[in-house]
């Protein structure tokens, strides 16, 4: 079919849905339906998503991401220098059953929240591929060592472990206090830990528990999304503080109208990688102490570090109680285990607990019991330093083929820590154009621009993940992203001459 006939087609149909719906899924619903009804057949092309946004005057994330769906769902498929087709394994099926309920559905049912939360969504449905940013190799886990764990864990009282699990397992709580209390400086008693299904979890526990409705929290800018929206959903109004190259840089007029809550990435600021100063340390410190606020430390993979040793935690140097630590197995193990944890006050511990009780109830016993032994046996100190060099080799030879292939296109930030490499455009380039012209040779590319809540304060670059992605796939995917970009600086060049 036609590509402009396509985009007629998809635009008919965009405007029988029902407009509360998030555009991209009503993008994904319609471009879904007219697989299914035989309309675009297997092995056809799409139209790019530039021609899509252009005709059906749509955001490219839109089209970016209803596309993303189809493609990991498999009713489209990327060709190398090409497009996206519709799946040759749909080609000859006719008749397939059309949910046509879906066409029309409402999201009636929700709150102003609710919408607020949906139309906030920012986390992508792949985990997998170059260049995914932050998720861990999950190929090399001791898969045997954890099914034995498991195993008799399984075997051995398994009615205990099926109960609720409080603020969390004893002997892993212990143990994390034991790590930390050598890993990352801090002084804590396995009593501080509370166990959580994930840090989002742990930064809503921590939203409810120490802030109201409409509370002002400072986030950094660029910074994690998924906390910005955990924030927000909490009811809490997020402020944006831009960073410099010290970290976070609030100013003093900032600090006259003070946040109840500050959530900082010290180690390893996401997505940029900047440490933070001991100088901007002592400042939040004793801003924090002073206007009362409170500062979520959140450490999410300072474990991945490749060229010095880990600045101790900001937890341990806090002389008076504002600080509140958060860890995660998420990127040190693999992020579907769902365990994270805080470190916490003393103060603060018996009425977190109780929230955590009343709101979360907790579970996962058994994993939690897993993890211990995996911990008390040696296993995730040996696995840290196993994946360490992994992911060491993987940084090098990622910012080899990026210096190479893209040199002087890209500054680079940061690059000492972590699973990823933040690389900022050195000319105008729409970073999001990127992403989409990388989705369709099946790269992803996470445009910076996502990572900031004021539009005003945008840079445009590309967080580019290398932790699950082997060395020969940077190899042969580096060039490949390369011609992408390359295109579209001369694409824009060619467009600002024009203007
Ligand atoms: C900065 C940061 N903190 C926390 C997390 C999430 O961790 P969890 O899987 O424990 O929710 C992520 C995930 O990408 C992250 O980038």
């Amino acid at each position: 079919m036609d590509k402009e006939l396509i985009c007629e087609l998809v635009r008919n149909n965009l405007d029988r849905l029902d407009p509360a719906q998030l555009l991209h899924n009503r993008l994904y619903l319609v471009l879904r339906q007219v697989i299914l009804d035989g309309q675009l057949h297997g092995g056809e092309q799409l139209p790019s998503t530039r021609l899509l946004c252009k005709e059906l005057n749509l955001g490219r994330n839109t089209v970016v991401r209803a596309y993303e769906q189809l493609l990991i769902e498999g009713y489209l498929e990327g060709r190398t220098g090409s497009g996206s087709y519709v799946s040759e394994a749909l080609s000859g099926r006719k008749n397939f059953a059309s949910p046509k309920r879906l066409i029309g559905t409402r999201r009636e049912g929700l709150s102003r929240r609710g919408n607020q939360i949906a139309s906030h969504a920012t986390s992508s449905a792949i985990q997998r591929g170059a260049f995914i940013p932050g998720v861990p190799d999950t190929e090399q886990f001791p898969f045997s060592t954890w099914k034995r764990l498991y195993t008799k864990h399984l075997n051995r009282e398994s009615g205990r472990f099926l109960d609720y699990s409080g603020g969390g397992y004893g002997p892993l709580k212990s143990a994390i206090a034991e790590y930390l209390g050598v890993a990352r400086l801090m002084s804590c008693h396995p009593q501080q830990v509370l166990i959580l299904n994930g840090s989002h979890q742990a930064l809503d526990l921590c939203a409810r528990m120490l802030c109201d409705v409409g509370d002002r929290a400072w986030i950094e800018e660029p910074g994690y999304w998924g906390a910005r929206n955990v924030l927000r959903a909490s009811g809490l109004t997020t402020v944006p503080i831009p960073l410099d190259d010290k970290g976070i840089a609030p100013a003093a007029q900032d600090w006259e109208t003070p946040p109840r809550l500050i959530y900082v990435s010290p180690s390893s600021q996401y997505p940029t990688g900047t440490v933070l100063s001991l100088e901007r340390r002592l400042e939040l410190l004793e801003g924090a102490d002073r206007t009362g606020a409170w500062i979520i430390e959140d450490d999410y993979d300072n474990e991945q570090r490749y060229d010095n040793r880990a600045v101790a935690s900001l937890f341990g140097l806090a002389s008076r109680q504002r600080v509140i630590y958060q860890g995660t197995f998420s990127k040190v193990l693999f992020p579907g285990l769902r365990l994270a944890y805080l470190v916490l006050p003393e103060d603060l511990v018996e009425a977190f607990q109780i929230g955590n009780s009343e709101l979360y109830r907790g579970g996962r016993l058994i994993e939690q019991a897993v993890l211990a032994e995996f911990i008390a046996e040696g296993h995730f100190t040996a696995y840290i330093k196993k994946m360490r060099s992994v992911y060491r080799e993987r940084r090098d030879v990622m910012r080899a083929e990026m210096e190479s292939h893209l040199g002087g296109a890209l500054s680079l930030s940061g690059g000492h820590a972590g699973l990823q490499l933040l690389y900022c455009f050195t000319e105008e380039v729409d970073d999001a154009m990127v992403a989409s012209d990388a989705l369709s040779k099946g790269l992803i590319v996470r445009p910076l621009s996502m990572y900031y809540q004021d539009k005003d304060l945008v840079r445009n670059g590309m967080n580019l993940g290398y932790g699950g992605v082997p060395v020969e796939r940077i190899r042969s995917a580096v060039p490949m992203l390369a011609q992408v970009v390359e295109e579209r600086i001369q694409a824009t060049r060619r467009s600002r001459l024009a203007r």
